[in-house]
């Protein structure tokens, strides 16, 4: 397994909508490998192929955060939010796009996703608490949006400026 450089905001690569994963390959599943090993080692909750500069619509995830418990990791090609609660949730939202920024975002409290699995099997399940948030954000870098663009302008335009401060102190590293 590979850990991948993950892109930071801005980048045009983060804003494009991704393609549907017409057929399940070796090569697409080592890419879902790839991702969870660099997510794990980030380390993060959620990770969508843009973010590795992929533009297709692939997440992994691994919400457990309690330390020893098993651990969960969970990779969906071309998922889809089928339906969604009335009920919302706010959660204090982070990205590893966005390094150290989070902000508090509502979304739907449950939502049933719809994807294939690993061995091109379809699966749908509901989603509650952070597992909820973090479908949504993750089917969310597929469309090309970020949380921080759930945020007002101001805001997100201060937290985009720091990024870009961010990389450019990386570049001369
Ligand atoms: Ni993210």
């Amino acid at each position: 397994m590979t850990i991948k450089p993950i892109l930071i905001h801005p980048d045009p690569r983060l804003k494009k909508l991704a393609a549907p994963v017409p057929d399940l390959s070796d090569e697409l599943r080592q890419m879902a490998d790839d991702m969870l090993e660099t997510m794990y080692d980030a380390p993060g909750i959620g990770l969508a192929a843009p973010q590795i500069g992929v533009s297709s619509r692939l997440i992994v995830m691994d919400c457990v955060k309690e330390e020893g418990a098993p651990r969960q990791p969970t990779v969906m090609f071309n998922p889809e939010i089928v339906a969604a609660s009335d009920a919302l949730n706010v959660y204090e939202e982070g990205c590893l796009s966005i390094p150290d920024q989070f902000a508090e975002i509502t979304r739907p409290a449950e939502v049933t996703v719809r994807w294939l699995d690993m061995n091109g099997r379809e699966q749908q399940r509901e989603f509650s608490g952070l597992w909820a948030t973090c479908v949504q954000h993750e089917i969310d870098h597929l469309d090309g949006k970020l949380f921080i663009d759930y945020l007002k302008p101001l805001k997100r335009q201060m937290i985009t400026r720091k990024m870009i401060k961010l990389k450019r102190e990386r570049a001369r590293d």
